[in-house]
């Protein structure tokens, strides 16, 4: 079958689907994406990533995005497509222009969707766990907002692939801020500690959703910066839309607690993977996911 892709409101074949060279995305990666996830053909927290995308959008002074009408062509998009477990990638630029920094005067955002079959991890993996190195946090001060200017994550993500790592952790001022494309939670004496959400990380969907399990679980949490030291944690794991919850068994060859995952992730997994499969049945876990603050 053919791929089909949705951009600027038509669903096109992935071969027919072009944007100007001088697209904003393209020159001074002026945009704004985020990263659904589907199970079974249904979607998994899709309003809580259309807010925080119309948030991105406001903070980088994008015309307003009609989130309903683009979470519409996004279920549109994975149906046309025939997903069943599977990913959802939406991205926003602030569209073509001759090339200047400043924004053009009546900008056309050019508005693109792709989604892809995704498995999710495999259990050997799952019950493994990974390794991580930590790198320097060398990115901006926005990292809130979930910009498609990622060179520092990609060539982050480069240096863990080359030392045989899964994700590479980044470190800024002593502190674990986040992974590449992960939220990072430390397991110490049996509360989860986690960076808060400022403009050091993104606010990751996974987290929130983390945290509303660590509520119903009775498990302690505290949302604070994490020493990169890793001292006195017991067990340490990443968060992501396409990884979920994975533990995180060493970090820079050096094992965390007993190497293996630990008790804590495990049970946040397996509650996890319950919602998983809620949504998998065709209920909207939406409603677990506190609004942020601001
Ligand atoms: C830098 C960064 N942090 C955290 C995350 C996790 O966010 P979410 O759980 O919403 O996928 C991502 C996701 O891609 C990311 O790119």
């Amino acid at each position: 079958m053919a791929e089909i892709v949705y951009l600027n409101g038509r669903f096109v074949p992935y071969e027919e689907a072009r944007v100007p060279v001088e697209d904003r995305g393209n020159l001074f990666a002026d945009g704004v994406y985020e990263v659904i996830r589907f199970y079974g053909g249904h979607p998994f927290a899709m309003q809580a990533h259309m807010e925080r995308l119309a948030r991105s959008a406001r903070e980088i002074r994008l015309p307003e995005i009609d989130v309903a009408a683009l979470a519409e062509a996004g279920l549109e998009t994975v149906r046309k497509n025939g997903i069943g477990d599977g990913s959802l990638y939406v991205q926003v630029t602030r569209g073509p222009a001759p090339r200047s920094h400043a924004f053009p005067r009546e900008p056309k955002p050019t508005v693109f969707m792709i989604a892809r079959e995704l498995a999710r991890p495999s259990r050997s993996l799952v019950e493994q766990g990974v390794a991580c190195i930590t790198v320097p946090d060398i990115r901006w001060a926005r990292c809130d907002i979930k910009s498609i200017g990622l060179l520092p994550n990609v060539l982050a993500k480069q240096q863990a692939v080359e030392a045989g790592a899964f994700e590479a952790l980044f470190v800024r001022d002593g502190i674990l801020t986040e992974g590449t494309s992960s939220n990072v939670f430390a397991v110490k004496g049996g509360k989860l500690v986690t960076h808060p959400e400022d403009g050091h990380v993104l606010p990751g969907i996974t987290r929130r959703l983390i945290l509303a399990i660590a509520r119903e679980e009775g498990i302690g949490v505290e949302e604070e910066p994490l020493a990169a030291a890793l001292d006195a944690v017991d067990e340490l794991f990443i968060s992501s839309t396409n990884v979920e919850v994975m533990a995180v068994v060493s970090v820079d060859g050096r094992p965390v607690g007993d190497g293996r995952p630990g008790p804590v992730t495990r049970r946040i997994q397996a509650q996890y993977d319950r919602l998983v499969e809620r949504v998998r049945a065709g209920e909207s876990i939406d409603g677990l996911i506190a609004p942020r603050a601001s």
